[in-house]
């Protein structure tokens, strides 16, 4: 009997998504450089389905049914290139390699067109939703060619996580590394959404008074709200664990120094290249960034640097609480429609047709982002109804409307207090840049223009124009 597909690397993300394919009925054929990862798994669970024990790449290749599907489970970057190298010799036309890790998306797209030089197909594809995920139903995101898709995607789909309406979160999302990509940006989009929420809770703490135990039951009730989702839900888990050994919260005795893998910085990098906005994920890396890296900074900042904030002992009320759910609302709101405009963009640069209302269907389910607002951005972008921001759909609109005043209170209330948060006003700001009918761009573009001659355009002529700023001062068409 041949497998239907190969899983070569089977750390913990790898392991998963093989019994997750077993369990759904398919033989599954198992590789790891150290034979004995295979054989634990087999050990502890065999039973999960029908397995082949495999011991080489070449007994993978001789196991599979063709054309293959091999799917390479490995730590993204050097460690991908070198299965790839492997596997190359070993296959034939119409085979499809599979990488299934949080590879960059310009690597995948050198690897497809490698591959399809050789008659091969490799699709990058984007697995989210971590190791539970992966066992449990993940949201897969696929790009490759579209012929692979024939043959691939209905195994994706059929391991995927299902919506409530019963769709596979996993859809062909476009060619090359289009599925990296979308993945990469569902990672930078989590890092905001977590980092939204770190700013919620220092401001119940510090200015509501709210314990994290506290805490913990005012996230379980936003959970009930149109906040609702899995970032919301786990945070009440945290922020209820007390420590065994100090018996204070455990988020208390976890060091203030966030850890990253990359992809958010690589989403704010491909961002800074496309020109996009993503000012939400951007102040999120960098908070990242401010609390590890500058550990030893801060440190010092501690003993020097001033804090001049407003004293007040008002301690904030329910109202506040509700003011401060409505800001992490609206700046959630504006991470995602900064995140889906950086994916047009992207698409329209590379040719990848990305499908906006797709893309949220595909985070409804199985990945960590996903949440209740997906729904209602899905429907934002239904039917070729493409509002140019996501934040001009009518419904969401009418939400920020209601809930500005809240957000400015809370953005006023964090500065005056001296409480950092970087992606409520940043959010805030942006969301003002978008709506003032004129910015102080202008003066930069004098400046630029003062200082280098770079010109610039005029509000009531067509072409560009330059100040004889160390002349005459007159104005010359450049
Ligand atoms: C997912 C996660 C997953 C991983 C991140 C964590 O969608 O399942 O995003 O890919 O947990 O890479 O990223 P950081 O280590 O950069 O926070």
């Amino acid at each position: 009997k041949k497998a239907q597909i190969g899983v070569t690397g089977l750390a913990v993300m790898g392991a998963n998504l093989a019994r997750n394919l077993a369990r759904h009925g398919y033989t599954v054929a198992l590789h790891n450089r150290s034979v004995a990862k295979t054989d634990a798994l087999l050990a502890e669970h065999g039973q999960d389905g029908d397995f082949i024990r495999t011991e080489t790449l070449q007994e993978l290749v001789d196991s599979l049914e063709k054309p293959r599907r091999i799917l390479i489970m490995v730590k993204a970057g050097a460690p991908v290139d070198a299965v790839i190298d492997q596997l190359v010799p070993l296959l034939d036309p119409d085979d499809i390699i599979i990488d299934g890790g949080n590879s960059h998306y310009p690597d995948t797209i050198r690897r497809e067109k490698d591959l399809a030089e050789k008659n091969l197909h490799f699709v990058g594809v984007g697995v989210s939703g971590g190791e539970e995920g992966a066992l449990n139903g993940p949201s897969i995101m696929p790009g490759g060619s579209k012929k692979s898709y024939e043959s691939l995607g209905p195994l994706l789909e059929d391991i995927s996580a299902k919506a409530e309406d019963g769709t596979p979160c996993c859809a062909w999302i476009g060619t090359d590394g289009a599925g990296h990509f979308v993945k990469m940006v569902h990672n930078g989009i989590e890092y905001a959404d977590m980092q939204v929420i770190g700013e919620a809770y220092e401001l119940l703490r510090d200015v509501a008074g709210l314990e994290p135990g506290d805490q913990a039951a005012t996230f379980a009730q936003w959970n009930e709200t149109e906040l609702a989702s899995y970032l919301i839900e786990i945070t009440a888990e945290v922020l209820k664990q007390v420590d065994a050994k100090t018996g204070k919260p455990l988020v208390d005795v976890i060091v203030d120094a966030a850890g990253m893998k990359g992809t958010g910085t690589w989403t704010v990098m491909s961002a800074l290249e496309l020109g996009s906005p993503v000012t939400g994920i951007a102040e999120s890396v960098f908070a990242r960034a401010l609390s590890s890296t500058e550990r030893d900074t801060r440190l010092e900042a501690q003993e020097t640097l001033a804090a001049g904030v407003r004293e007040t002992d008002t301690v904030g009320d329910e109202a506040f609480v509700e003011d401060v759910r409505r800001a992490l609302y609206c700046s959630k709101l504006v991470a995602y429609a900064q995140g889906m405009e950086m994916l047009a963009t992207a698409s329209a640069e590379n040719n990848w047709d990305l499908q906006l209302d797709t893309i949220a269907s595909l985070w409804r389910a199985g990945c960590i982002i996903r949440a209740e607002l997906l729904q209602d951005i899905m429907a934002a972008y239904k039917g070729g109804a493409e509002p140019r921001n996501l934040l001009f759909a009518p419904a969401f609109q009418k939400a920020i409307e209601e809930y500005l005043p809240s957000w400015r209170r809370v953005v006023v209330e964090a500065t005056e207090r001296g409480i950092p948060a970087p992606v409520f006003s940043s959010s805030l700001a942006y969301y003002d840049g978008l709506r003032r009918p004129r910015l102080n761009a202008a003066l930069t573009q004098g400046l630029r223009d003062y200082f280098g001659a770079h010109t610039y355009g005029r509000i009531d002529a067509e072409g560009a124009y330059h100040t004889l700023w160390s002349g005459d001062r007159s104005e010359v068409e450049a």
